[in-house]
């Protein structure tokens, strides 16, 4: 344990008293509501934060689990929950989104004018001929048209899956196939850190590996103006199509029980994975969390860094904060464009109130402001901060410490906000005006969720002892299922060993003895959190073997990185001789070029270490435990008297 894990930061008295959860006894007022009646808590946050075309008469079915269903009878529409309802309280004028570009130019979207702007399109979209159920791939970069998108797709009842725009030809040709999506919408290109990158493009390049025929159009933004290629027919320019749309449009009332959104994520096994989220339950948690987590008031400026492209981007930029009617920031360039201090820079100008960011971010900008003065947090005004969060990945104690006190004055408390994906919203976190701070520690569950540390057969273990990490009750914003694999839902998130009664997270936890605070010690299966991004160690390992001119075999595991938490690392065998030397090096950069094309640059291994072949038991079992050690450059410890070749252990510790 750290120095630092004993210490408690108790929540500021003045914000404790006016937050929407003030101190611990509220707090622990609502735990106890939702133990004493589960359906009933949630029916009462569901009516008093969502507005219900029909209201629902029974919040829980679990007659088919645990393919769980809430509200199922009540309808809604998700946009409508967005931006109609806050027009009509009188926030029309109100800025809903501060969009700022990757050159600095700012633009203000009121409540209104993106009303009107999600209206038009959902236009466009029903005029193309999308339909209520239909999947829309959305890949584009951080942009108000992102947003609008995804709202309109939801004012249809189209079901929006958005493709993180860092993903290769091939990882987009994947989910669109999968999900048998209908239109892709996308930009002509996306700026970043002053680049023009190619999205159009890679569309393009996607629907031409096959596999795509449901696509029947391809609608792009104009956001550089640079050359792109245009099929006929099938490619619409954005602005030419909403241009000539009414800004009105009755929205699609839909089943609580709806699918808003597949969103594809890394599992353990096999191809990513099409994580498939409700209506009604996924918008309750999400204007919920938001409120409660960061404590959210009418004047904050809200600002979540997140990509679109992820589930953080989902929850706390295109519903949460909307469904709450709070003004947020839209960021489309990096933290370190024009310079490291451009977070800094960007929460001074625009007096961001709450900021919400990764631990890999923190640790990127700890590093950039110990080297260069010029971009440290106290070279700005952050005086407007009042609440930090943190997303993604543990965040360590010595990072924690820096950001409380460096971005935060030493008075703004920090939510280390512990989900999922899966999870839809916030599962373990801090509430900002009651829980006492441990950095490193997720603290405590969020009031109505039933998180607990078992053994391997389900029984709970004693506080101070580690084990994995499950959700006993289903709760509103869960995964429904995997887009067309419903089996494999179960088997990944409602295993036999829990008799199948236990929601499995895949990570493990820990409570503390004395206050029972959870922290949580990694994932459990194969899976990688490299920058807060989830990748599984079985699709980095297909990558490299379909690269089938070079590489035999290969076997990727995680080790610790002091700036992305994690990092790959990939061990190797080649159809030819174990190169070394410079032949080692440019092979490696061969190797990681694959995986970027492949996958995304943000597969791309590390290191890469090759042997004549890979450490394996005599049953012929690859020792992953013992490339771990490897990988982290610890001494081999573990008994390798089954090793058929202790040999490669030398030829494995070099890594290119
Ligand atoms: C990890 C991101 C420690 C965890 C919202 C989880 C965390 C995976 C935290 C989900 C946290 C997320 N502390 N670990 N506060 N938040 N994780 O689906 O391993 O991209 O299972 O969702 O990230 O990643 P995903």
């Amino acid at each position: 344990m750290s120095e630092h894990a004993s210490k408690l930061y108790p929540a500021p008295e003045a914000l404790a008293r006016a937050a929407h959860v003030p101190g611990m006894a509220a707090y622990e007022k609502l735990v106890a509501e939702a133990r004493e009646d589960y359906e009933g808590y949630w029916s009462r946050l569901a009516r008093e934060l969502v507005s219900w075309k029909k209201p629902f008469t029974k919040a829980l079915d679990q007659s088919n689990a645990p393919f769980f269903k809430w509200f199922e009878d009540g309808t809604l529409n998700v946009s409508y929950n967005c931006l109609d309802k806050n027009v009509e309280a009188g926030l029309g004028d109100k800025t809903a989104i501060i969009f700022e570009a990757d050159d600095g130019k700012v633009t203000k979207v009121s409540y209104k004018a993106l009303l009107d702007k999600t209206c038009q399109m959902a236009n466009a979209l029903k005029a193309q001929g999308v339909k209520k159920g239909d999947r829309v791939v959305i890949y584009m970069s951080m942009s108000v048209e992102g947003v609008v998108a995804m709202q309109a797709c939801a004012r249809i009842g189209a079901t929006h899956s958005v493709v993180f725009g860092g993903f290769s030809a091939q990882s987009l040709r994947d989910r669109i196939e999968d999900a048998r999506a209908v239109m892709v919408i996308t930009a002509d290109e996306q700026l970043r850190g002053g680049k023009q990158l190619p999205l159009k493009a890679i569309v393009d390049e996607a629907i031409g590996l096959g596999g795509c025929d449901s696509i029947k159009s391809v609608i792009v933004y104009k956001r550089t103006g640079g050359n792109i290629a245009w099929t006929a027919g099938r490619d619409q320019w954005m602005h030419e199509l909403t241009a000539q749309q009414s800004t009105t449009c009755e929205p699609e009332w839909v089943s609580a029980e709806h699918p808003l959104f597949l969103l594809y994520t890394s599992g353990s096994t096999g191809k990513p994975k099409g994580v498939q989220h409700s209506t009604g339950g996924y918008l309750l948690m999400a204007a919920l969390t938001t409120k409660w987590t960061f404590d959210l008031k009418p004047d904050d400026i809200f600002w979540c860094t997140a990509d679109i492209g992820w589930v953080t981007g989902h929850t706390y930029i295109a519903y949460g904060p909307l469904a709450l009617g709070a003004t947020e920031i839209v960021f489309e360039g990096v933290p370190t464009y024009p310079d490291a201090g451009r977070f800094w820079k960007m929460i001074q100008d625009h007096k961001v109130s709450i900021f919400y960011t990764a631990p890999t971010a923190i640790r990127s900008l700890i590093k950039a402001a110990e080297s260069n003065e010029a971009v440290h947090p106290k070279k700005y005004d952050l005086s407007s901060l009042r609440i930090l969060g943190s997303v993604g990945e543990p965040i360590n104690p010595a990072a924690w410490e820096w950001y409380h006190e460096h971005v935060g004055g030493g008075r703004c408390p920090i939510v280390d906000t512990f989900w999922q994906t899966e999870t839809g919203g916030h599962m373990i976190t801090p509430l900002p005006g009651a829980t006492p701070l441990v950095p490193g520690s997720c603290t405590l569950p969020f009031p109505g969720i039933d998180a607990a540390v078992v053994d391997e057969t389900g029984k709970d273990v004693p506080w101070g002892q580690g084990g994995i990490l499950v959700v006993k009750k289903p709760w509103p914003s869960m995964i429904r299922t995997i887009w067309g694999d419903p089996e494999r839902f179960k088997k990944s998130y409602y295993p036999a060993d829990f008799q199948g009664k236990y929601y499995l997270a895949g990570d493990g936890a820990i409570r503390d003895e004395k206050t029972g605070y959870f922290t949580i010690t990694g994932r459990i299966d194969d899976v990688l959190n490299v920058s807060g991004h989830r990748m599984g160690t079985m699709e980095i390992e297909s990558a490299l073997v379909s690269c089938t001119d070079l590489v035999a075999e290969a076997a990727v595991v995680g080790r610790p990185d002091e700036t992305t938490g994690e990092a790959i690392c990939a061990f190797v065998v080649l159809k030819r001789p174990r190169p070394t030397g410079d032949e080692a090096k440019a092979i490696a950069k061969q190797l990681r070029d694959w995986v970027g094309k492949e996958i995304g640059p943000i597969a791309k291994p590390k290191d890469i270490r090759f042997g004549d072949n890979l450490p394996k038991t005599r049953s012929g079992k690859i020792m992953r435990r013992l490339l771990r050690s490897v990988a982290k450059g610890e001494a081999v410890t573990q008994d390798t008297s089954t090793l058929e070749n202790p040999a490669i252990l030398d030829q494995l510790g070099q890594a290119y």
